[in-house]
């Protein structure tokens, strides 16, 4: 397998990715057991599609309104709807787990030189939350919200917002997501591609083909070559 090379910035996606968006319904009660997987799918289809649906109409809300619509859509769904679960999700997705190998693959790439960040749909507020609750506030040399671009994932200026910030090209940048068409449009804009393929995707018929596929994150650190 052949490593990364040029590589400054590891730059990572939030939700899926970093942290666990299935740890919400996990750790509430008042969601029945037998309903918890359905509506972390549902809720997870409903908030991405909506990011895509608003930005084609040119009607961006930021990703906590959106997160929220979602959430209502899928309650109502499942037949579960009310205003306390509402609440009590919502204020469970601001303290989602981190997936387990997190931290240590941060400090391995900052003790290597690299810099690293997360490039999110998740709203500035959202994201400081989640890092903060999983103690990563140390290990991120930035936190990106699209929030400041107002249009979302894949919308090529979003990836480009990330270079801006970070003063790096494309090519500089190896780009880690669980979202298979988050991977596939980063690889396309000219990033280079961890694929962090958690759920067991299948390949997009997108443009774009990620650089490596992997199961976890931990795999990335031996993935890269000296930082450039
Ligand atoms: C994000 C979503 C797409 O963090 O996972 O941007």
């Amino acid at each position: 397998m052949s490593p990364l090379t040029g590589i400054r910035a590891c730059v990572f996606d939030a939700y899926g990715t970093v942290f666990d968006f299935a740890s919400a319904a996990a750790r509430c009660p008042d969601v029945p057991e037998e309903k918890r997987a359905a509506l972390t799918a549902l809720w997870r289809d409903k908030q991405v599609q909506y990011t895509w649906l608003r930005t084609l109409q040119g009607r961006y809300a930021d990703f906590w309104q959106v997160t929220g619509d979602a959430l209502d859509f899928t309650l109502d769904s499942l037949g579960i709807a009310s205003p306390a679960l509402h609440a009590r999700l919502m204020e469970l997705y601001l303290t989602l787990s981190a997936f387990p190998e997190v931290p240590e693959v941060l400090r391995a790439l900052r003790a290597a030189g690299f810099v690293t960040a997360i490039l999110s749909n998740g709203a500035p507020a959202m994201l400081d939350a989640v890092v903060r609750g999983a103690g990563l506030d140390g290990l991120l040399d930035a936190v990106l919200s699209i929030d400041a671009v107002g249009v979302y994932k894949t919308h090529p200026r979003v990836y480009d917002y990330a270079l801006t910030r970070l003063g790096v090209t494309a090519g500089q940048v190896s780009f880690q997501s669980s979202n298979a068409w988050d991977a596939f449009a980063a690889s396309d804009f000219g990033m280079r591609v961890v694929w962090c393929n958690r759920y067991g995707q299948r390949r997009e018929r997108l443009p774009g083909s990620p650089d490596h596929e992997v199961r976890s994150l931990a795999a990335l650190p031996a993935l890269l070559g000296p930082p450039a």
